[in-house]
């Protein structure tokens, strides 16, 4: 195995991927990477800069002088040219602006550079929906984390509903099903398992399942116990 292994973990919005890659990450004593919160990072700067999405060149100005940083502590900070924007970045306009700017491959390609930057000894855990086909391909191990999209939107409600963020189910199927056909249609990386990726279906498992499905996974690879 490479000094630098990557677990990739792909898969549509709220089928674990995030809660998954942290406490795998943290179990390993790996490196992390939300991807997603890159996207929406610049999702919510081209929103409150008031640029259009059809401004390609303003937009990767923005990319190339932005400043993100995270801080994984209890909440999972992030940090955009310094300003906290934890709450916009993870809210619904956070996602849904991040996946009109993933459309572009100028975006796509000017994050490339940042995200292969977190690759990092011992390992890395990596998020997202082309870790294992674009961004990582050579990945030690590729899951693609799947759920039935009731059970996807019903999490989400439980989670925003959890922060005293208000929230309804049917509004939040919607905007899953519109983000899920965005991320499966766009031509560029579209979400779909990589080569030899493992698929598995979250839909009746806990988290502490699924976990322990990874592990022993990367067990294997690694040729040793984990
Ligand atoms: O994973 P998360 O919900 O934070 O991602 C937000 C959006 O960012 C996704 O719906 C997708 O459009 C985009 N994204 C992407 N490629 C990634 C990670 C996220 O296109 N690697």
């Amino acid at each position: 195995m490479k000094a630098c292994p990557v677990i990739a973990i792909d898969g549509p919005s709220g089928s674990g991927k995030g809660t998954i890659a942290g406490i795998l990450a943290a179990r390993l004593d790996f490196s992390l990477l939300d991807s997603g919160a890159l996207y929406r990072a610049v999702g919510i700067t081209v929103h409150k800069s008031r640029i259009e999405i059809s401004n390609t060149k303003q937009i990767i100005e923005i990319i190339n002088n932005m400043d993100v940083c995270f801080q994984y502590n209890d909440v999972g900070r992030i940090f955009v040219d310094g300003e906290d924007l934890t709450t916009l970045i993870r809210s619904e306009l956070g996602g849904q602006m991040a996946s009109k700017v993933a459309v572009l491959p100028e975006v796509r390609g000017a994050l490339l550079d940042k995200q292969l930057a977190f690759r990092a000894g011992p390992g890395l855990v990596a998020d997202g929906r082309d870790m294992g086909t674009v961004v990582f391909p050579d990945a030690e191990l590729k899951i693609f984390l799947n759920a039935n999209v009731q059970e996807r939107a019903q999490r989400r409600y439980n989670q925003l509903i959890g922060k005293g963020i208000d929230a309804t189910l049917p509004d939040l199927l919607r905007d899953l099903k519109e983000r899920d056909r965005r991320d499966t249609e766009r031509p560029v990386s579209p979400l779909r398992p990589g080569k030899g990726a493992v698929i598995i279906d979250s839909t009746d498992l806990t988290i502490q399942e699924v976990v322990d499905q990874v592990l022993t996974l990367f067990s294997t690879v690694a040729s040793r116990p984990y």
